[in-house]
């Protein structure tokens, strides 16, 4: 297998946890490249489920390195306390586990900072994880962030540590706010430096040598397309670029040692936080999904907000990320859905469009423009191979294909690792 590039085609939770883990079998290395602990990327094996917010997917496959990439925000305290429970549960983490020296670091005042705008923000607020995300990025492009590297140097930490917990308790004094508890928040931090580390190097140059070497990586993305900084309902999106160009820059590989992209799409759609989502259902339908899809976020177990299939939003997708191959999961909960809408455009102001707008405003006026498909009304779960799926399904899917302009490569018919095949071109 080539090194893949993994990203979510639509507004996150696409499943790209259970596709990780599913084409790792193969592979040698993961590398996460962006986000944070806003992530809660899930992967069921039998009667063992995981809920992975910093370590990459692939750690549930013994011997696979996991490398947690320069894009990435760290929050120590979230990292150790991931690292100590799959510990617990008899997985050996800190032996393949690296974290580039060049993270930047997400302490409890980002997270307060996170409150903050969006309680600043009132009904315009972008719902965010409250994970400190976008506070941690923010002092990064100001060149006031702290990194990984100065895990190796206590010291320092703890200088550079409390001044910049001081000029934020500043900020929240004169916000009327509770100061951060920087004695407790030390101590805390203190206690995880000596589980992180040792695991602190330069993870750039271990991917480009695992690839000179002949390694298989894959480069796994957080969130999606749609909340991507630049080209998602901006300013409801995340703080990171998630498309696969992203990969690059955030795990310090150049485009030419990347082979492939996989793009991850649900057979339908879900978004968690606010901002403009053109094929929401709200009424019956959308509850059906939330329920057969058991749509509540991994990370803050918020309900998600469900939809019908976009396929213009997830065509302009695949343009942006190049992506190869389709994974479509949770084609099972479409079972019983009859009949089934895609999008194959908008109608704004009385206009045909055939573009998702960049303008969130103008987002909030489209009006979907749906083609109706037969559903199957039988159950897929148990499905292991293109050739037994029921024609209304296999058409489901190869209409996808076209309007999004990418064949599908992988069919997720469950959340179980076995509930998943692949499809020969
Ligand atoms: P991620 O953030 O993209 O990794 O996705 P999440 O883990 O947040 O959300 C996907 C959810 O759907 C998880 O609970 C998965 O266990 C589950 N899931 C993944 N693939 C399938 C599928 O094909 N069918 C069903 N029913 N559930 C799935
Ligand atoms: P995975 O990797 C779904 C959403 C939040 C909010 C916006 C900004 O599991 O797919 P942030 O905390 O990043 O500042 O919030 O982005 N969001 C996600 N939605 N899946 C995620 O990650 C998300 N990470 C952030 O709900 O709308
Ligand atoms: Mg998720």
């Amino acid at each position: 297998m080539a090194n893949t590039v993994l990203t979510g085609l639509q507004w996150g939770d696409e499943g790209k946890g259970k596709i990780i883990d599913v084409i790792t079998e193969t592979a040698d290395v993961v590398v996460r490249f962006q986000g944070g602990c806003n992530a809660g990327h899930t992967v069921e094996v039998g009667a063992d489920k995981f809920i992975l917010h910093l370590i990459p997917s692939g750690i549930i496959r013994p011997d696979v390195e996991c490398i947690i990439g320069n894009g990435v925000v760290v929050d120590p305290v979230a990292l150790a306390g991931e690292i100590q429970e799959l510990e617990e549960r008899g997985y050996p983490v800190s032996r393949r586990l690296s974290i580039s020296s060049r993270c930047h670091l997400v302490f409890p005042y980002h997270h307060q900072m996170d409150g903050l705008s969006e309680t600043r923000l009132g009904s315009n607020k972008i719902g965010t994880t409250k994970r400190g995300i976008g506070p941690a990025y923010a002092d990064k492009a100001r060149r006031q962030g702290i990194r990984a590297e100065l895990l190796r140097d206590k010291d320092e930490f703890e200088k550079r540590f409390r001044a910049c917990a001081e000029e934020y308790n500043r900020l929240f004094s004169q916000a009327g706010m509770e100061p951060v508890d920087v004695e407790k928040a030390w101590r805390e931090l203190a206690d995880v430096v000596p589980i992180l580390a040792p695991l602190v190097r330069d993870t750039a140059l271990q991917v480009n040598q695992s690839i000179a070497r002949g390694d298989t990586v894959i480069f796994e993305g957080a969130q999606g397309t749609w909340l991507d900084v630049d080209y998602g309902t901006y300013p409801y999106v995340t703080s990171s670029n998630t498309i696969s160009g992203s990969a690059c820059v955030g795990a310090g590989v150049p485009p030419s040692n990347v082979g492939n992209v996989m793009g991850i799409a649900k057979a339908y759609t879900t978004r968690v936080g606010s901002g403009p989502f053109p094929t929401e259902l709200t009424g019956e339908t959308g509850n059906l999904l939330r329920d057969q899809g058991q749509e509540y976020g991994a990370t803050t177990g918020r309900p998600r907000r469900c939809g019908w299939f976009d396929a213009v939003a997830t065509k302009y997708a695949v343009m942006l990320n190049g992506a190869d191959g389709l994974a479509v999961t949770k084609l099972d909960v479409l079972d019983h859905i009859d009949p089934i809408r895609v999008c194959i455009g908008y109608r704004i102001n009385g206009e045909n469009v055939e573009e998702l707008p960049a303008d969130s405003r103008e987002i909030e006026t489209c009006e979907p423009i749906y083609e109706e498909l037969p559903g199957w009304n039988c159950s897929t779960g148990g499905v292991r191979c293109w050739a037994d799926l029921p024609d209304k399904a296999k058409a489901y899917l190869e209409r996808i294909a076209t309007l999004v302009d990418a064949p599908v490569s992988i069919v997720s018919v469950g959340a179980d690792r076995a509930q998943t095949f692949f499809v020969s071109g």
